[in-house]
C-alpha cells in the first residue's frame, strides 16, 4: 500500500526557503537535505526515507542544474514534471520541496567562481563528461549554502559523485554531515535511474549486464583474485557477451577512492560504465571484507 501523502510545501525562492526554515533553525531542529535533478524514482525515495528517519525537517531540492550537463541533448530530454515530483516527495515523507528556477540559482548566468574537484573530476565519468563534476561540485556547494542542512544524503549509485562531495565538504570545511545510501535496484539487478526510461525493451533487458558484470568481478574478488587486471577482465568478459552493450570502462579502485589499483588488498569498489543504445549507464559494487 502507498504511504499516505504528508503535507509537502513547494518553495521556489531562496527567500521563501529561508522564511520557512527560520523557525526550525532557531529551535536547533535537525534539517536533512536530499538534492536531486528531478524525475524522482525509488532511488531518490530511499534517500528521502533515510533523511526522514534521522531528521526533524526534510528538504528535497528538485533542480535540473544546467551547468553539469555537458551535452545539451541530454539536458533537453531530461524529464521535467514538477507535479509528479511534488506528489512523490510528499508520499516519501519530505516536508519541503525546493524547486528554484535557473535564474534563482544562477542570477545573471553561471557564476565566475566555480568549485574545481581537481583530479577527482577528470577520471572515469569526468573523462567521458568534461566539466560535469565542476558543475556538480559547484551546485552542491551552492545548495548546501542555501539550505544549510545538518546532513545531506547522497546515493552510492553515483560513486564518483559521492567521493567528490565528501572531499569537497572536507576540503572546504563545510559544516554538514554527508550520509551515503545504498543503491536501489530493480528485481533483475538494474540500478534504478532516471535514464532507464529511455531504454527500449530489448535494451532494458541487455542493460542488466552491468550488474551481472559487477557480480562477476565480485565473485573473482571473493575467490581470492588479487590481480586487478584479472578482476577487470572478468567484468569485461561478462559485459562484452552482450552485443547491444558498448563497455566504456570496468575498473577496480580502493573503496572510497578513485585511483585504479593493480593489486587488490582490503575493501574495493568495482566501477562500470557502458552505452546501451543511446543511453549511457553507470553502476558500481562495493566489496567489503
Ligand atoms: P540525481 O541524478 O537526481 O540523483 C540524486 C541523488 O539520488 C544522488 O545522490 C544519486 O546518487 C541518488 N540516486 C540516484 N539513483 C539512485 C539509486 N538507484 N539508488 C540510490 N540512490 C540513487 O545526482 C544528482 O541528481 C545531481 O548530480 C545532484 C547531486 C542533485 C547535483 O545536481
Amino acid at each position: 500500500m502507498e504511504p499516505a501523502a504528508t503535507d509537502c510545501e513547494l518553495v521556489e525562492s531562496i527567500g521563501g526557503l529561508d522564511r520557512l526554515l527560520a523557525g526550525p533553525r532557531r529551535r536547533g531542529s535537525r534539517i536533512g537535505f536530499v538534492p536531486t535533478l528531478g524525475g524522482l524514482h525509488g532511488g531518490h525515495g530511499s534517500l528521502i526515507e533515510t533523511a526522514r528517519r534521522d531528521n526533524d525537517i526534510v528538504v528535497v531540492s528538485v533542480f535540473l542544474n544546467p551547468t553539469q550537463f555537458e551535452d545539451p541533448r541530454d539536458l533537453a530530454r531530461y524529464p521535467r514534471d514538477l507535479a509528479a515530483d511534488r506528489s512523490f516527495t510528499a508520499r516519501a515523507g519530505a516536508d519541503v520541496m525546493f524547486a528554484p528556477s535557473v535564474e534563482e540559482v544562477y542570477p545573471g548566468g553561471p557564476g565566475i567562481v566555480t568549485v574545481d574537484p581537481g583530479v577527482l573530476g577528470s577520471v572515469f565519468e569526468g573523462a567521458a563528461r568534461p566539466g560535469h563534476f565542476r558543475g556538480v561540485a559547484t551546485v552542491v556547494t551552492k545548495l548546501l549554502a542555501i539550505v544549510s542542512p545538518s546532513s545531506a544524503y547522497f546515493g552510492e549509485k553515483d560513486y564518483q559523485q559521492l567521493v567528490i562531495v565528501r572531499q569537497l565538504v572536507a576540503d572546504l570545511s563545510l559544516p554538514v554531515g554527508i550520509v551515503a545510501c545504498p543503491t536501489v535496484r530493480d528485481p533483475d539487478g538494474l540500478a534504478v535511474s532516471t535514464r532507464n526510461a529511455f531504454l527500449g525493451p530489448e535494451e532494458r533487458r541487455a542493460a542488466t549486464v552491468l550488474h551481472r558484470a559487477l557480480r562477476a568481478g565480485k565473485d573473482a574478488v571473493r575467490a581470492g583474485t588479487s590481480d586487478a587486471n584479472a578482476i577487470e577482465e572478468a567484468m569485461r568478459a561478462t559485459a562484452e557477451a552482450e552485443s547491444a552493450v558498448a563497455l566504456e570502462y570496468a575498473s577496480v579502485v580502493a573503496d572510497g577512492r578513485l585511483e585504479p589499483l593493480s593489486t587488490v588488498a582490503g575493501d574495493v569498489a568495482l566501477l562500470i560504465a557502458a552505452r546501451v543504445g543511446a543511453v549511457r549507464l553507470i553502476d558500481n559494487l562495493r566489496v567489503v571484507r
